[in-house]
């Protein structure tokens, strides 16, 4: 999603820009711009490309300044094109860089229209900075201006805003759309999120909603959405200024696929207590809240929300707690029935997910018992409106496509349910081999891992299939529908994931020689009705790739090609086969030359609705 970097310092600050431009590639996007003022000036270079193209532009026609604005856009209203990338100019008067929506943009446009103003392009952020141009012409200071037009704005924006009347000032406002200020000294920045500022400073304020702040070299002055003066707290950020590298991996995602045993073990750090699971983990007002709670809703998108349908099934099992799981975007609009005793549980790994925030903002007044935020990002919108926060200790996630973030999702909720099942008659010697095995994961996740070589030769033979079938039944059914994601976000082949059961209802119609047949098959009590599945799909001549571990046997047969992980207990299987499909995904996506780490389309963070 659109990523926004600024700056004000004594020094130029076109390369500032340009290295958050590039630290901000992750979140996706389609094409990119800045604009400095040097003196009473105002320069500006837009490309509908790559950071690259723009830096390419930027060699022949050299830009520089002291204070500044960026942009990656990532396209809603309006095709990627320069006239629609950011910064928008009015009248060589106010830049402005934005990522959000604004609802009204038509009925603005229109009066401005009538006002006299000429569009140059078909976003929806024209109108905002023709709005603080009008305004500005009025007070003559552009702070007012801002205030005055954001009034008028409704919907979601973080903002950048210069203009060379003011040279040596940038103002900053925030509505739903994350922005943090990087704290330097003698210099100031702002940006979409920490890691476009790591290679200028550690320090942040995150700015909190409605809040507009006024940056100059010498200080920030921040006001809240009353328009009063407010100090923000300061943070350090614990991430290093090269977490975004690749350490030798050729895409972000294989270093995240590989980083799962290091980004589970940092999760469970300081998890246990004399072989139990220390419930302050999720916050220090945990074991109060918890002891009310006979219920979960959970609510997430994408892959977050495969974590939540997860938890269902050891919630319901392990925990005999009533558990239920939602598409963010679907909650937030419609009408439901809330038990009082019920805890509402947000899973997110950027914390700004449109649709899961504003479904957390809908729960706050709906009468939960309380809320949780799993998120892997502190200081993210998420966790800073919810009771209780679980963070996830992945590491920054560069992948479009989720991976670590998932895992350690997984692992967060286990514990969860495990906690919560404590207080619903879960015996202490079911918590013991609950911790045993979690113990277990990372080494459990590295065996997975060795199966990478034997994946990147199976994967050939993908390269010209337009379609996938997965299956899985009970706690690895969520897990076939995250492997039927990953392949369709990154290698563009069409996959669907069903319950085994459901075949013959209507998939099965499907299955012929060219369509392969992915099938997660768990050691457990399920594995007869599955194997009965797997003959269904081979007696229509279906193509069947078989995820299983070393304690399942399978009649040899040539039609049926085997991966398996070493044994995996049944609690944590989802975790340890979510591994090979990653891998799957990943390999099919390279030999097809699929752009892996930002695949077309899609964004990291999905700040917009
Ligand atoms: C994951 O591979 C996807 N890119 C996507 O489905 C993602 O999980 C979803 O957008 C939710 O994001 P969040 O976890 O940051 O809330």
């Amino acid at each position: 999603m659109c990523g926004i970097v600024g700056a004000v310092a004594e020094r130029d600050v076109s390369k500032i820009l340009m290295e958050g431009l590039r630290r901000l590639e992750y979140r996706g996007y389609d094409s990119a711009g800045l604009a400095v003022l040097e003196g009473n000036g105002l320069h500006r270079l837009r490309v509908a490309g790559k950071v690259n193209d723009l830096a390419d532009s930027l060699k022949q026609s050299p830009l520089k300044g002291t204070t500044g604005i960026a942009h990656t856009r990532w396209a809603t209203h309006g095709k990627p094109s320069v006239e629609n990338a950011h910064p928008h100019i009015c009248k060589d008067q106010i830049a402005i860089v934005h990522n959000g929506i604004i609802e009204n943009y038509e009925s603005l446009k229109q009066a401005q229209i009538a006002n006299g103003h000429a569009f140059q392009s078909e976003t929806d952020t024209e109108v905002v900075v023709n709005q603080i141009y009008d305004s500005f012409s009025d007070t003559g200071n552009l702070l007012e201006a801002v205030f005055a037009a954001t009034d008028k704005l409704d919907g979601a924006y973080a903002l950048g805003i210069i203009s060379p009347s003011e040279p040596g000032r940038l103002i900053a406002a925030r509505r739903g759309s994350p922005l943090v200020i990087g704290i330097g000294i003698g210099e100031h920045f702002i940006a979409s999120d920490v890691l476009a500022l790591l290679s200028v400073t550690q320090k942040f304020i995150f700015l909190a909603d409605g809040d507009i702040a006024d940056i100059t070299c010498d200080g920030v002055v921040i006001y809240d959405e009353n328009r009063k003066v407010v100090k923000r707290p300061v943070s350090i950020s614990e991430l290093s200024h090269d977490v975004a590298g690749k350490s030798g991996y050729r895409h972000y995602m294989l270093k995240e696929i590989f980083e799962q045993p290091r980004a589970v073990h940092d999760t469970l750090a300081g998890a246990f207590n004399n072989g139990r699971i220390d419930e302050t983990v999720f916050g220090q007002k945990a074991g109060k809240l918890f002891d009310r709670v006979k219920a979960i809703k959970i609510v997430a998108c994408g892959t977050s929300y495969h974590a939540g349908l997860v938890a269902r099934y050891w919630a319901e099992s392990i925990a005999n707690i009533p558990c239920d799981v939602e598409i963010a975007s679907e909650f937030r609009y419609r009408k439901s029935v809330v038990h009082p005793d019920t805890l509402f549980v947000t899973i997110s790994q950027s914390g700004e997910t449109a649709d899961t925030l504003a479904a957390l903002q809908l729960a706050r007044h709906s009468g939960f018992a309380a809320s949780l935020a799993i998120c892997n990002v502190p200081e993210s919108s998420l966790t800073r409106e919810s009771d209780l926060v679980f963070l996830t200790r992945a590491g920054a996630e560069i992948g479009v496509a989720s991976t670590k973030a998932f895992t350690t999702q997984l692992v967060a909720l286990l514990m969860l349910v495990t906690v919560l099942g404590r207080r619903l008659g879960m015996t202490s010697e079911t918590e013991a081999a609950i911790v045993g095995q979690l113990q277990q994961l990372p080494g459990r996740i590295n065996s997975a891992l060795e199966l990478d070589g034997k994946i990147n030769l199976l994967s050939k033979q993908f390269i010209n299939k337009h379609h996938a079938l997965y299956l899985g039944r009970g706690l690895l059914l969520p897990i076939a529908m995250e492997g039927a994601l990953k392949l369709k976000e990154i290698s563009y082949i069409h996959a669907e994931a069903y319950a085994a059961g459901e075949l013959k209802h209507g998939p099965l119609a499907l299955v012929d020689e060219d369509m392969p047949v992915f099938a997660v098959v768990a050691n457990n009590e399920l594995l007869e009705k599955i194997k009965s599945n797997l003959q269904e799909v081979k007696a229509r001549g279906g193509r069947l790739y078989v995820l299983t571990d070393t304690g399942v046997q399978l009649e040899k047969d040539d039609d049926i090609q085997v991966l398996k992980v070493a044994h995996v207990e049944d609690s944590i299987a989802p975790i340890v086969f979510t591994v090979p499909l990653q891998l799957i995904a990943y390999h099919i996506a390279v030999f097809k030359g699929a752009d892996v780490d930002q695949p077309r389309n899609l964004a990291k963070s999905v700040t917009v609705e």
